[in-house]
């Protein structure tokens, strides 16, 4: 059975970083994306883990934003990864799922995420229209979505920096 909770670093936090290491290649830290997180910090409280007999098997970390010249809080979702042995059941979907839903409960206006949208269409992300967003480094604009949590994440423009 796996349960999905929220992450607690100092039980998670190790096993975290070696399900990275062995589902992302070495070309992880050079992605745009990265550049979003590498000042910043995750939210434990939002982050979700799933947990396969207590141990970490699947997980997003979420990461607070700021867009725009308005500096629009936003929340940025990913990475988001499954340990090989247990995949084939969407298990992405209902950990992203369960950290979409906390964002919305703390009141986070809308959700970033850069990814597949054939996989992460299915969690209600929308492409965003080209140029709309831009990031700190070259990003497929086939890539980038967002999806309202407690706000209207179409009111999201412009450059898109940590908080
Ligand atoms: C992406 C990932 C989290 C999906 O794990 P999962 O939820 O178990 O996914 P499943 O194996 O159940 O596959 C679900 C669907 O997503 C598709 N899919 C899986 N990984 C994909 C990817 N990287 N890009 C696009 N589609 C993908 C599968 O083909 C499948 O679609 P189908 O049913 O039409 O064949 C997992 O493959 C992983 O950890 N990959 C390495 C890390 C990564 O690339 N993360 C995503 C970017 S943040």
């Amino acid at each position: 059975m796996i349960e999905i909770v929220p992450e607690n670093p100092a039980l998670h936090a190790e096993a975290i970083e070696d399900l990275f290491d062995r589902t992302f290649g070495p070309g992880h830290f050079a992605k745009t994306a990265e550049r979003l997180r590498e000042y910043s910090r995750s939210l434990p409280e939002i982050n979700r883990v799933a947990l396969a007999g207590g141990k970490v098997v699947g997980v997003c970390r979420v990461w607070p934003l700021v867009v725009g010249a308005a500096r629009t809080p936003a929340l940025f979702y990913g990475p988001v990864a499954v340990d090989p042995a247990y995949r084939g059941n969407f298990l992405s979907l209902r950990i992203t799922e369960a950290a979409l839903e906390a964002g919305k409960a703390a009141g986070w206006p809308a959700a970033v995420l850069i990814g597949a949208h054939s996989l992460f269409g299915k969690a209600g992300f929308a492409l965003v229209p080209k140029g709309r967003l831009s990031f700190p480094g070259p990003q497929d604009p086939g890539r980038v979505m967002v999806k309202d949590l407690a706000g209207d994440a179409s009111l999201l423009e412009g450059a898109v920096t940590a908080a």
